[in-house]
């Protein structure tokens, strides 16, 4: 799988990490940025940045970190296709992917450690969407609010 990575000023330590520890996975991991220079920079030009390399195709999956993860998920949850949220616990990690077909994992530098952020990328990246019928179901309603909602405009 090509698995996308990015991060503000306050997700670039724990982003660095996860390229490291997860270079044993057999995944290609594309770093999207930021490399943290400017403690002033904003979560949703990485989000975006990282939202539009898995609309368009270039990565499969995202990992996305800021200081909470929150603004990071809020953000590249706009980019239609984009199903991301926060979890820091194995549990969810994988359950988001079987259940809701989670497509970006976002982690909080200021968080959660380096330990279980890895351990909840892997369950992330090693959980595939289940495929079952009531699963697919209650994802196609969440695409159906999607696709309303950008023909309101
Ligand atoms: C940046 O200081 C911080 O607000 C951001 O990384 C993130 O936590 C937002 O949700």
């Amino acid at each position: 799988m090509r698995v996308a990575l990015a991060a503000d000023h306050g997700g670039v330590q724990l982003r660095d990490e996860l390229l490291n520890r997860l270079a044993d996975t057999g995944h290609e991991l594309i770093d999207l940025g930021g490399d943290g220079a400017d403690p002033t920079d904003d979560y949703p030009d990485f989000a975006r940045r990282l939202a539009l390399a898995i609309r368009d195709g270039v990565a499969d999956r995202g990992i996305l970190v800021c200081g909470s993860g929150i603004g990071a998920s809020v953000a590249a949850n706009k980019v239609r296709g984009i199903r991301a949220a926060v979890a820091h616990d194995t549990y969810s990690a994988h359950q988001g992917v079987e259940h809701d077909d989670l497509n970006v994992l976002c982690l909080g530098g200021r968080v959660i450690g380096v330990e279980p952020a890895v351990e909840c990328a892997r369950a992330f990246l090693g959980a595939s969407f289940s495929g079952a019928e009531r699963h697919a179901r209650r994802v196609a309603k969440v695409l159906a609010i999607e696709a309303e909602e950008s023909r309101a405009g």
